[in-house]
């Protein structure tokens, strides 16, 4: 009976299958794309265009959003997932905003140490690598959801691209090969089994990836929606994966899931109004806690990555990482002080000792090295409509691949976003990031994320929608996108390309863009005390302005990955 309905599917698989149109308006120099009355940005030019494709048709901002999705899975399985999670913001064409949280949770059957040995330390990998590390996944209950509230066109038609990829196989980028290779290694560590992601030899740009089993997986869901994911032949897929690999997601755990609808917390920059993702990310909060204190400073004026605005970014957020360590973590488990860390006053007296010359040093706060690993993937798609509609969407598997687990027949790879709890308090994540008891693991609950979707309005009109992936760096890419549109007067285009810094109050370091830092500022920052370490690339932001002439501006970031504005 199973088998029939698997076979039945391929078959309309088949029939939906068309040629794709060409792609959209390409980026100008300093300009992002411009687009009349639609623009999307995201990852990859085929989800993009997957996106446009459902516009074209008629359909909204949100209906766009869901096709993205599943077509990122197929295009961009390093961080697409419907074997993950993430966190949308949303501003409908009313200017009512909202936010929708499908992250994930831990299993039912997780416990507060079981990334520990007897002795009480972090296992190695334990919460990285392999099944044990997956929560259970929210992105096909979230797309479900966000469906059943603003959704316009058929729910089948919006996953009719994402199939067309999956079964009739796309190119891959040079980027989308090396980071395949790169993970070949894990892949066979995590797999019993062969997946189509392991190629001896290794895989080349050009080289065609075509995803059968994701076909099948993903019609379960065009037709039976969140049903097709987490009931029937897919559950008992993922369940049966788990049981393989000691994994914890049951049948219970897959059926409970339930995504939350927010409210979103909101502030106020410089004649702008900030919405953003409310607990259980700490991106929001740790944003508004950012531009609340870029308040006292004029950025414009001691100018754009200069020593003295590096140095004044940095100091204000060594204090919000060291707020996020304590107090952030899953409302539903943890009384979290959104209303203290957003309040103003509690801000002043927080950055009142901050010294414009001379670095605060972390030692003085928490002791500890700690390293930030650089390998990760997560991924952000911003979308607009003719409507006046807005979505902001941030989504991953938390690592490149996730635990790099592909669950046996389905085709997709689960996420290991368990890592994002804090296995021990003031132990590091895999971003460098400690906590403590209010992210601590319990069963049910979910482990406290960086990602920042975020809608500003400017007058009570739609202003820009951005976000981005990098784990830690989340925050402050986020904030940098702000700040270089409002204080620093850049284009979307501009604001995205422009070098980023990071800093995390642990470790106590600035991390800057390699080859991107002038060596005059780096001996400035250095005499004020400050180290810096460097990296080659921090974030890959994907935003959208709303021009004064009701026209959007794309600013996708196509020099730090294959990411793609197009619009009409
Ligand atoms: O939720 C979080 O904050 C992390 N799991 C995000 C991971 C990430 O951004 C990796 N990407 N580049």
């Amino acid at each position: 009976m199973k088998k029939n309905l698997f076979f039945t599917i391929l078959a309309v698989i088949a029939l939906i299958a068309c040629k794709q149109q060409p792609l959209a308006i390409q980026k100008t120099s300093e300009r992002g794309p411009i687009g009349d009355s639609a623009m999307i940005v995201s990852a990859h030019p085929l989800a993009t265009e997957a996106g446009l494709e459902i516009m074209r048709q008629g359909g909204n901002a949100f209906d766009a959003a869901i096709a993205v999705h599943f077509a990122l899975q197929v295009v961009f399985p390093e961080a697409g997932n419907i074997g993950g999670g993430g966190f949308a913001v949303i501003r409908n064409k009313n200017g009512e905003s909202t936010t929708l949280d499908f992250r994930e949770k831990a299993p039912k059957a997780a416990s507060r140490d079981m990334y520990l040995d007897e002795n009480g330390d972090v296992i190695p990998l334990k919460s990285r690598l392999g099944h044990l590390a997956a929560g259970v996944p929210g992105s096909v209950a979230g797309m479900w959801a966000l469906y059943q509230e603003y959704g316009s066109l058929p729910w089948s038609d919006l996953l009719i691209p994402a199939i067309r990829l999956a079964y009739h196989g796309h190119l891959l980028t040079e980027l989308a090969a090396s980071n395949l290779n790169d993970a070949q290694e894990d892949f066979k560590k995590a797999n019993k089994y062969g997946t189509w992601a392991i190629k001896e030899g290794g895989w080349a740009k050009g080289d065609s990836s075509v995803q059968r089993e994701l076909a099948a997986t993903l019609s379960f869901i065009q037709n039976q929606g969140r049903d097709g994911f987490y009931k029937g032949i897919v559950a008992d897929q993922i369940v049966k994966e788990m049981q393989s690999g000691n994994g914890l997601i049951s049948f219970e755990d897959l059926e409970t899931y339930e995504v939350k609808w927010r409210q979103p917390v909101t502030g106020e920059y410089k004649g702008h109004r900030i919405i953003s993702m409310p607990p259980p990310s700490s991106g929001g909060v740790a944003l508004i806690q950012l531009l609340q204190g870029a308040e006292r400073y004029d950025f414009g004026k001691t100018g754009h990555n200069t020593s003295a605005t590096i140095h004044l970014m940095t100091e204000l957020e060594r204090r919000v990482y060291a707020d996020r360590a304590t107090y952030l973590g899953d409302p539903d488990y943890y009384e979290v002080p959104v209303a203290m860390l957003l309040d103003p006053e509690y801000n002043k007296k927080r950055y009142s000792d901050i010294n414009q010359k001379r670095k605060t040093s972390s030692e003085d706060i928490k002791e500890g090295k700690v390293e930030i690993i650089e390998s990760v993937q997560t991924t952000h798609y911003s979308i607009v409509d003719r409507e006046g509609n807005a979505i902001s969407v941030t989504t991953t598997l938390n690592g490149y691949f996730g635990c790099k687990v592909m669950v046996q027949g389905a085709g997709f790879f689960l996420n290991n976003e368990m890592d994002d709890f804090s296995a021990k308090p003031g132990i590091p994540n895999m971003f460098g990031l400690v906590g403590a008891e209010a992210n601590a693991i319990a069963p049910g609950k979910r482990m406290l994320s960086s990602m920042t979707p975020t809608i500003v309005e400017k007058d009570n009109r739609l202003f820009m929608v951005t976000g981005t992936p990098g784990g830690a760096t989340i925050i402050t890419s986020v904030f940098q996108s702000i700040l270089n549109v409002i204080d620093h007067g850049m284009t979307m285009q501009e604001a995205v390309n422009a070098p980023r810094l990071h800093s995390q109050w642990l470790p106590d370091i600035i991390v800057a863009e390699k080859g991107r830092l002038s060596e005059k500022t780096q001996s400035e920052l250095e005499a004020m005390g400050h180290v810096i370490e460097f990296r080659s690339g921090l974030g890959k932001v994907d935003a959208i302005l709303a021009l004064p002439d009701s026209t959007f501006e794309g600013g996708a970031d196509y020099n730090r990955g294959d990411d793609y504005a197009g619009g009409f």
